[in-house]
């Protein structure tokens, strides 16, 4: 006799599960604030899209590492396709007026998506790491676990960089064996390279085009979000201790992958 329940969409997707994680702390005399339920879903979302988006980038270096360029932009360009709906997101939350947040506010006390690890994995991924960044997770937790893993692995460029050494070009050793924690800084020679390749590989050229998008499409998250904040807290401190929107507006248009955007007036 099969004593297993049938699988079912609940049993499979722990419906019931996922919707008992949505717990408001506003108390008002008819309940909960209505809007923090937004306020929880969307961010909960955005965890669920920063955890399958850390999953695709794990998956683009690997098929860099294979040599499979074709298949590495496929898994890019959807990496682009979530940023875009994650960026899309953002309007919903715009719908809510700054009254409206600040209905529940102060029952944030000090959480803020400044906390948010995964957020801080896909930095380090895209080569924007810190030690600070860790520090904030107490040892033995998921997240600190997480982040010193990745703080550790090559990021995306410096896949990419060994991906074209092994196509033939001339990548300087020190740009190969360079420190995987350090940033991303601009090296005239990886530009000389690249501007090659502009002109006569198409192929890798496309592949160059998809990271141009994905560091457009991070920059424009971080303006969507400034602008979010902008329109809802005005010039107010954050939750999570920082100037707020001044500290935000600092982290807009700084280039993930410098060398690709400024061989931009060499071609
Ligand atoms: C009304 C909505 C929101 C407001 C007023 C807001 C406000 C802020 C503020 C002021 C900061 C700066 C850090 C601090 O001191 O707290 C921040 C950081 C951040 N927020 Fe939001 N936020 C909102 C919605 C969201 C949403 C929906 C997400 C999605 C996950 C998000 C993710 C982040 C992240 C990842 C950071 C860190 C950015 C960085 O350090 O570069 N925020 N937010």
């Amino acid at each position: 006799m099969n004593t297993q329940a049938a699988l079912t969409y609940a049993s499979y997707l722990k419906v019931d599960e996922l919707l008992a994680l949505q717990e408001p702390r506003s108390t008002g005399p008819a309940g909960p604030e209505h809007d923090e339920m937004l306020f929880i879903v969307i961010h909960q979302v955005y965890e669920l899209w920063f955890k399958e988006v850390l999953h695709e980038f794990d998956r683009v270096r690997r098929l860099l590492e294979d040599d499979e360029p074709h298949r590495a932009q496929h898994t890019l360009k959807r990496i682009l396709t979530i940023l875009k709906v994650m960026v899309a997101q953002l309007d919903i939350l715009e719908t809510m007026t700054p009254l409206e947040f600040l209905s529940f506010r102060q029952r944030l006390d000090a959480a803020s998506g400044f906390q948010s690890d995964q957020f801080r994995q896909i930095e380090f991924v895209l080569g924007v790491k810190s030690t600070a960044a860790i520090q904030r997770f107490a040892e033995g937790t998921r997240a600190r676990a997480d982040l010193e893993r990745r703080y550790r692995e090559p990021t995306l460029w410096d896949a990419f960089l060994r991906y074209l050494s092994r196509e033939g070009y001339a990548v300087p050793a020190p740009q190969l064996e360079r420190d995987v924690v350090a940033p991303v800084e601009r090296s005239p020679e990886i530009e000389q390279i690249l501007v090659t390749l502009y002109r006569r590989d198409t192929k890798n050229a496309e592949l160059c085009e998809r990271l141009v998008d994905l560091d457009e499409g991070i920059q424009e998250w971080r303006y969507r979000h400034v602008k979010m904040v902008e329109r809802t807290i005005g010039a107010k401190r954050g939750t999570g201790g920082s100037s707020g929107a001044e500290y935000l507006r600092e982290t807009v248009g700084r280039p993930l992958f410098p060398d690709l955007w400024e061989i931009r007036s060499q071609l």
